[in-house]
């Protein structure tokens, strides 16, 4: 076992991790943090998408000890000052949740591209979630979302080009 400090949701974190252990596993079953979902654990799916240092990553594809002194943020650290996100607030509004898989990942992803593009088109919009699949075929409803909760979106823009 190594032991492996990291920041996850704004907290110092210490953990003991197999060194084959995947980052998704560690959130999982070690902190208890299962709204990280576990798919296809290939890479494919993106359910278990989580931002580290900012960036969305497949957590099932990233060892935890390549984490060690990462800031990593789940679906759990979204919500702000006892409030939801608005690209949760969003997803309620427009419906963006059907089964609810893929919610997760696709708000990960999707945070990390407001955090970079405030206005973002469809077509950044589609891009950004590209790697998330959704089997219950909600892309618009989530596209619709995102760009409600967008900059433009509370501009009352709505651009959806
Ligand atoms: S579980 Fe990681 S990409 Fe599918
Ligand atoms: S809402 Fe069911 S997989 Fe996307």
């Amino acid at each position: 076992m190594v032991t492996i400090r990291l920041r996850v949701n704004g907290k110092a974190r210490e953990v003991s991790v197999r060194p084959n252990e995947t980052l998704l596993d560690v959130l999982r079953e070690r902190l208890g943090l299962t709204g990280t979902k576990k798919g296809c654990v290939l890479g494919d799916c993106g359910a278990c998408t989580v931002l580290l240092d900012g960036k969305p990553v497949n957590s099932c594809l990233v060892l935890a000890v390549d984490a060690a002194h990462g800031e990593v943020l789940t679906v759990e650290g979204l919500a702000e000052n006892g409030g939801l996100h608005p690209l949760q607030e969003a997803f309620i509004r427009y419906g963006a949740i059907q089964c609810g898989y893929c919610s997760p990942g696709m708000l990960l992803s999707l945070k990390a591209l407001l955090d970079r593009e405030p206005y973002p088109t469809r077509e950044q919009v589609m891009s950004a979630i590209s790697g998330n699949l959704c089997r219950c075929g909600g892309y618009h409803k989530i596209a619709d979302a995102a760009q409600a909760a967008s900059s433009a979106g509370e501009r009352g823009g709505d651009d959806r080009s």
